[in-house]
């Protein structure tokens, strides 16, 4: 067993993270970690708030983690919402609103590309490192979709016509940015796939 506190207060991608990854892995979920704060996520850059989320968990708990942080970043937009993409139109978070807030920027706009990114920081032996997934696609006209979350129903991943809100869980997990970078963890703990 690799035993790993799962260092995310977002539920939805601990549920994407349990399934893709094999039953090899136990996860602990922060609360039976005993950490019921939000985690830290101030350094300004996806990477630096996953290194930070982990280095968190690690520092109060002495126990090796794994933290997921992800965003969207679309090209028209040189980048945004990027590390904001969580509460890209205020507070409170409203997926709805950042959704309906990017797409009011695109209208119009002939340049729909995008890339969705994850950066997991895994906390093992002492040392912090890194396994980046991203996948390439464009933004729709309008939100399609129910599945997911986020900026799933506005996001078509290169090759496909559906939206990621459109595809089943199966679907999404074979292709997703997060699947991607949990396929280069499997790899570090040399794990073949279906393991
Ligand atoms: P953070 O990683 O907690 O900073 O949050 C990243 C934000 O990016 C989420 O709140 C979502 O809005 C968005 N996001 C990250 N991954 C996904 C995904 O797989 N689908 C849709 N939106 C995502």
């Amino acid at each position: 067993m690799i035993s790993l506190i799962l260092a995310s207060n977002n539920q939805h991608k601990v549920t994407e993270i349990r399934k893709i990854l094999p039953k090899c892995f136990d996860l602990v979920s922060l609360k039976d970690a005993g950490i019921t704060t939000e985690l830290p996520e101030t350094k300004g850059t996806i990477i630096g708030n996953a290194t930070q989320k982990a280095s968190f968990v690690w520092e109060a708990t002495g126990v090796e983690c794994l933290a997921d942080d992800s965003g969207l970043e679309v090209d028209a937009l040189e980048g945004r919402p990027g590390v904001d993409s969580a509460h890209y139109s205020g507070f409170p978070i409203s997926a709805d609103r950042n959704m309906d807030l990017l797409l009011s920027q695109l209208h119009g706009l002939e340049n729909r590309r995008a890339s969705f990114v994850t950066i997991l920081a895994l906390i093992k032996d002492g040392v912090c490192r890194h396994f980046e997934g991203r996948v390439f696609g464009t933004i729709s006209e309008q939100k399609r979709g129910e599945n997911g979350f986020g900026y799933d129903p506005i996001f078509i991943p290169d090759g496909q016509l559906l939206t990621f809100a459109e595809m089943d869980d199966k679907m999404k997990n074979e292709i997703s940015h997060r699947s991607i970078a949990l396929r280069k963890l499997k790899a570090f703990f040399d794990l073949k796939e279906g393991n």
